[in-house]
């Protein structure tokens, strides 16, 4: 049987850090809110102008290249998965292919925004197994930074998101026992809505809410983009912030759970949990829910804020650095955000 492993994985962080005392200029918040609420002291900004979600991933994709000590030209997939890319379409993913000056090989972007990273990995995982490709890059990378709320009224999502890349390069494993053992993909469209950017979008104000924008006057040509959404503030994200926490606690144990079962498996098992660092008391939670110890699960939404798609490859990456992970010790990675899309992979080392 063939499975895939990660043969190299690398990360990028931008240079600035932002406390969330450097959020006090913009918006009416405080330190002591955001670090008990969140778990949150400091996030990373990508530079405004020389950085993009694309740049950011190929610094990422060059260190997990290296590491798989392969190069550019090894990569016969990419799987690129944001919620910020650098334009609206193409996606990310040629983006890459062109930075890094790939073979004309095949460039998918996904758009499973949290749990994107760990849907992309699962994709490729697929691939690996039929034996259709032998490294396939898989990115993970957002800057949040360029289109966020920064006054008092946005304050519920802003203070909450970081910049940031991570990657990882997928090979066959020679080892039987050694890779990813199983994924597990889910999603439930009914709240669709409530963890969303609307706007810019085709959807014609079809729920006739508020916050969507009202078309219904708009001539031809603005229904995509009008000054009135610019002036609603409506080309912001929208969170419903508590609605989402409640449904993330029920689904992350979940889909572990349901991880570890479908490979006969038990939280005890478990040497290293990576979930999606949306929010330090979530996954505190699920921690307790699945009576996991401290040093059995990582976190790192302290340093770096809540990065979407790059939060997973992010903490796996940095946890791996630390040395936390070693050879055949098993390791699950979880997330759940907007969609609601909720995901895991298992895989020993
Ligand atoms: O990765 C994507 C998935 N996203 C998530 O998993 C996020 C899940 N949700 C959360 O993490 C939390 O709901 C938040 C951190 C977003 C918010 O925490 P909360 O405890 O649910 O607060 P809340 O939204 O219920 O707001 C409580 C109060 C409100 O004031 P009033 O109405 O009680 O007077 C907010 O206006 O806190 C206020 N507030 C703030 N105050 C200071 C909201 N944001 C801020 C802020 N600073 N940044």
């Amino acid at each position: 049987m063939i499975r895939s492993r990660i043969a190299g994985i690398g990360k990028y962080l931008p240079e600035q850090v932002v406390t969330n005392n450097d959020l006090l200029q913009y918006m009416d918040t405080s330190d002591e809110w955001i670090q008990e609420r969140t778990g949150i002291k400091e996030r990373r900004f990508a530079h405004r102008t020389k950085e993009t979600t694309t740049t950011m991933g190929v610094e990422a994709a060059r260190m997990a290249i290296e590491r798989a000590g392969i190069t550019a030209q090894d990569i016969d997939f990419i799987i690129f998965a944001t919620l910020s890319p650098d334009y609206y379409f193409p996606g990310c993913g040629v983006l890459l292919q062109r930075a890094m000056q790939m073979k004309e090989i095949g460039a998918l972007d996904i758009r499973n925004q949290c749990s994107g990273f760990v849907y992309a990995l699962s994709v490729a995982d697929q691939f690996i197994r039929t034996g259709t490709y032998k490294n396939i890059l898989v990115v993970g990378s957002e800057k949040h930074s360029f289109g966020l709320d920064f006054s008092t009224r946005g304050r519920n999502v802003s203070v909450i998101f970081g910049d940031g890349a991570g990657a990882v390069v997928l090979q066959p494993s020679t080892n039987e026992n050694t890779g990813i053992l199983s994924t597990h993909l889910h999603s439930d469209g009914e709240s669709a809505e409530i963890l969303a950017m609307y706007n810019p979008g085709t959807h014609a104000n079809h729920w006739k809410e508020e916050r969507y924008a009202d078309f219904d006057e708009a001539p031809i040509g603005q229904m995509f983009m009008s000054q009135q959404m610019i002036d609603k503030a409506q080309l912001f994200p929208y969170m419903d912030g508590p609605a989402v926490f409640k449904k993330a606690v029920v689904k992350f144990p979940e889909v572990i759970m349901e991880a570890l079962s479908n490979n006969g498996l038990s939280p005890a098992d478990l040497h290293l949990l990576i979930p999606h660092q949306a929010n330090l008391r979530i996954a505190q939670f699920v921690q307790q829910k699945l009576g996991l110890r401290d040093d059995q699960v990582y976190n790192n939404i302290q340093h770096y804020g809540n990065t979407t798609a790059a939060s997973v490859p992010i903490a796996l990456c940095e946890a791996w650095e630390k040395g936390l992970i070693k050879e055949q010790q098993l390791v699950c990675l979880a997330a759940f955000g907007s969609g609601f899309t909720w995901a895991s992979a298992l895989l020993r080392w």
